[in-house]
């Protein structure tokens, strides 16, 4: 009975959640560690068998994504591409979650039900990868692997190590800055300062532990350093700068942008009892608190 009902499957469901970069990036593309968590925040895929190729995804900021996966997994995987797919998301792609490689990772996943084709979390991250750097040029793939490994990674560049950490509950807060960047652009015009990167390696190793630990406190020390760094790279923007300066003031343990920097999000550890303040901190010098929870 079951084994009919999956032979007569033609519509399927899959997703992948959104991510947020805690530390380590821009040095995580030339070769270092980083590690990323996963948000409770997830963009869905439907996919079901149709007479022609087509996409209805409305939230979706370049269908490219779900078009060039179709493309590489019905080459990789020898199907057709007679199919709809429709996609829904929990957030904005204007956050910085990781839309694109979550819509990506999401779609891998339905085509591999819908086709009943198993294959293991590191073919969908080669897979995955390979469509992000098809489109954009660029980029590590630690959004990728966030999508596919979900939880909190330590990641090296292109997936030489992806490394699933025992980490739960951090306890963190989350600001918009209001404005988009381009990813693309900020790390193409990036110069690579390698003395900054290594620099980056030691609080990313350090961060590996105390993350570990839940040592909020210590966690919260390396994001400063971690941000300060970011500024010397010159990837942070003014208000930036004050939404972490301000959170950090109403007591949070630490603060850093999250991702290109340029605009989008800042994170910002902070104790439960502390919360309150530190978002009102944040949305008095316009900052937005995106709410997700994070660690899956
Ligand atoms: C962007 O969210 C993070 C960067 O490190 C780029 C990447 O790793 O692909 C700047």
């Amino acid at each position: 009975m079951t084994i009919q009902n999956n032979k007569n499957m033609n519509k399927v469901k899959a997703s992948a959640p959104g991510k947020l970069m805690l530390f380590g990036e821009h040095a995580v593309v030339y070769g270092y560690p980083c590690i990323v968590t996963a948000v409770s925040s997830r963009i869905y895929v439907e996919v079901e068998k149709n007479n022609e190729f087509k996409v209805d995804a409305p939230q979706v900021k370049d269908l490219r994504f779900v078009e060039e996966t179709v493309k590489l997994f019905s080459e990789k995987y020898q199907v057709d591409n007679k199919i709809l797919i429709k996609t829904y998301s929990d957030f904005s792609s204007k956050f910085g979650l990781g839309s694109s490689s979550a819509v990506t990772v999401a779609t891998i996943k339905a085509l591999c039900k819908l086709y009943e084709i198993e294959i293991s979390k590191k073919d969908v991250f080669d897979l995955g990868y390979k469509v992000i750097r098809t489109i954009q040029k660029i980029g590590s793939g630690f959004d990728v692997a966030s999508a596919v490994y979900e939880g909190t990674i330590y990641f090296v560049t292109a997936g030489k190590i992806i490394e699933p950490l025992s980490v739960k509950n951090i306890p963190l807060v989350i600001g918009y800055s209001g404005t988009k960047a381009s990813t693309t652009k900020i790390v193409k015009d990036l110069k690579p300062d390698l003395k900054i990167f290594d620099e980056i390696k030691q609080i990313v190793e350090e961060a590996k532990m105390s993350l570990v630990k839940s040592d909020w406190k210590k966690s919260g020390e390396l994001m400063n350093q971690n941000h300060k760094l970011l500024q010397e790279l010159g990837v942070s923007t003014e208000k930036l700068d004050r939404m972490c300066q301000v959170a950090v003031s109403a007591g949070a343990y630490g603060a850093k942008l999250s991702g290109a920097g340029g605009g989008d999000s800042m994170i910002a550890l902070v104790s439960p009892d502390k919360i309150k303040m530190v978002e009102s901190a944040i949305v008095n010098v316009g900052g937005e608190i995106i709410k997700v929870k994070n660690n899956i």
